[in-house]
């Protein structure tokens, strides 16, 4: 590739670093993208911030291949630039390192935090602050978790609890685990291994794992020598411009890997990331403020960081009226609805079936709207205004698990499963493809563990008389349900 182009100097090139002609270098060659900037699906500013330098780091990881092919044609290839020569200005920016710190093995790391903490120390700042941020104060992030830690359980003694069996079914496919992977994007900034090294992981407890819209490998090569039975969902955001959307299905739909579109409801926007947004400002990472600031100033909500890239082509206009019949149109497959907050989505939800087979309770992570409320209370709500959702669908929960008595509090509580997001990437980030397996097998181990220690020696037998959950009812939503007008609410007790 790029033999009878002209090898340009990087002075050269460092000259072409406006809107009005911008030129980037990738994988050694030269491209003149000045008119591909207000195409590029993050926005002008994405390319902008690296016009006339060497953007292969930034752009690799977050790029799944045969991107460039799709968006480039030759034409905009100007030149090549010496390999020595972008060597040696690599090597001019690093600065003199002390001999790297030994990792300790994956199996002396006892738990979730101790693995974030390892990769926290591995990965770059950049992928950090990406992975680690949420909305605004993080207040949903941390509370998440800490909601888990207010139910108390109810252990019964004497009984065997010799077997322990964690098997379930998703969508009626059976999985080693109900735990599961859930999208999370660009798993490369973690670790080469990316979204394939996840897979095969979770392969490894037959565990599902519903692959990002935004993941940073094909969806072909995610599945890339799965088992015929390991299941993976895909996770759809719909673009703006809905003929991408429409592609990605046909591909999935030819990967008989994938059983279900997981649509994205909860971040029609970006929330705003403020650790996120900072990295902008980092380093290199500083915007190339053009003569009139154009493209520069194009900004949605939601900060400027890795966050509102991925943003930018997202669709906010899907409607409960709307989406689910344009979806039927162009998928056979199951949906199921990621980002229900409150029992009337739920409800609503519920009437789609079965087009929709499942919610998945979640705020994103704590990423969008920031103090909106943790899976658990959802689950609360729904127990409590509708239960009857749980016979027409399937509830799962994401956001904030940690431990395994986190996984059976859900689980007791008529969640079918819940996901890790940022627990996959950070296990990536710790040790690759091995890291998500140390998560993974952490993640069962305490959850076998307290599955048995209350009493119970298979998932099914897990129900609410094994909680205490008095502190937690006190904060759930107790208003008028919403529901009087369809003359179907029923107020249960919880
Ligand atoms: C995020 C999106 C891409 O939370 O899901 O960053």
């Amino acid at each position: 590739m790029g033999d009878n182009l002209k090898t340009l100097s990087l002075d050269e090139v460092a000259q072409h670093n406006t809107s009005e002609s911008c030129w980037v270098i990738l994988y050694g060659i030269v491209y003149d993208v000045t008119d591909f900037l207000n195409e590029h699906p993050a926005g002008p500013q994405a390319i902008l911030r690296l016009a006339g330098k060497d953007a292969t780091e930034e752009f690799d990881p977050i790029h799944p291949p045969g991107t460039l092919e799709g968006y480039l044609s030759s034409k905009t290839k100007v030149g090549k630039v010496d390999p020595a020569e972008l060597a040696k200005k690599a090597e001019s920016g690093v600065a003199a390192s002390t001999a790297p710190e030994r990792d300790p093995p994956l199996e002396s790391l006892l738990n979730l935090d101790e693995i974030e903490a390892l990769a926290t120390k591995k990965i770059s700042k950049k992928a950090w602050s990406y992975y680690y941020s949420a909305g605004d104060d993080l207040w949903s992030k941390s509370y998440n978790n800490a909601a888990y830690r207010s139910i108390l359980l109810r252990p019964r003694v004497f009984i065997d609890v010799t077997a322990c069996d964690l098997s379930t079914t998703f969508l009626g496919h059976r999985v080693g685990m109900p735990i599961f992977v859930c999208p999370a994007a660009m798993a490369r900034l973690a670790h080469p291994d990316g979204e394939a090294g996840i897979a095969r992981a979770a392969a490894r407890f037959g565990a599902m794992q519903v692959v990002s819209n935004n993941a940073s490998m094909t969806p072909e090569q995610i599945v890339e020598g799965a088992p015929a039975d390991q299941v993976f969902g895909w996770q759809l955001y719909v673009q703006k411009e809905r003929k991408h959307s429409i592609a990605m299905l046909e591909r999935i739909h030819k990967l008989p890997n994938y059983k279900f579109i997981c649509l994205t409801l909860d971040a029609p926007f970006p929330g705003k990331r403020e650790l996120d947004e900072k990295m902008q400002w980092e380093g290199s990472g500083a915007f190339t403020v053009t003569a009139e600031g154009k493209g520069a100033n194009e900004r949605r909500p939601g900060g400027g960081g890795v966050g509102q890239q991925l943003f930018w082509g997202t669709a906010s206009d899907l409607t409960w009226k709307t989406t689910l019949d344009w979806l039927a149109a162009h998928t056979h497959l199951p949906i199921v609805l990621k980002g229900v907050q409150t029992h009337e989505d739920a409800y609503l939800a519920a009437q789609y079936a079965p087009q929709v087979k499942a919610v998945l309770l979640s705020n994103h992570g704590g990423r969008a709207l920031d103090t909106a409320p943790p899976a658990i209370h959802t689950l609360l709500e729904i127990r409590k205004y509708c239960p009857e959702v749980f016979g027409q669908i399937e509830v799962w929960v994401d956001g904030g698990i940690k431990r395994g008595t986190d996984v059976v509090k859900a689980l007791c509580l008529g969640a079918k499963g819940v996901g890790l997001g940022r627990a996959a990437l950070f296990g990536l980030g710790a040790g690759g493809e091995a890291g998500v397996e140390r998560v993974l097998e952490i993640l069962k181990a305490e959850t076998e563990t307290a599955v048995r220690l209350l009493g119970a020696s298979s998932v099914d037998e897990l129900g609410p008389q094994f909680l205490n959950t008095r502190i937690l009812e006190r904060d759930i939503y107790d208003g008028p349900s919403g529901l009087d007008n369809s003359k179907l609410w029923s107020k249960a007790k919880l």
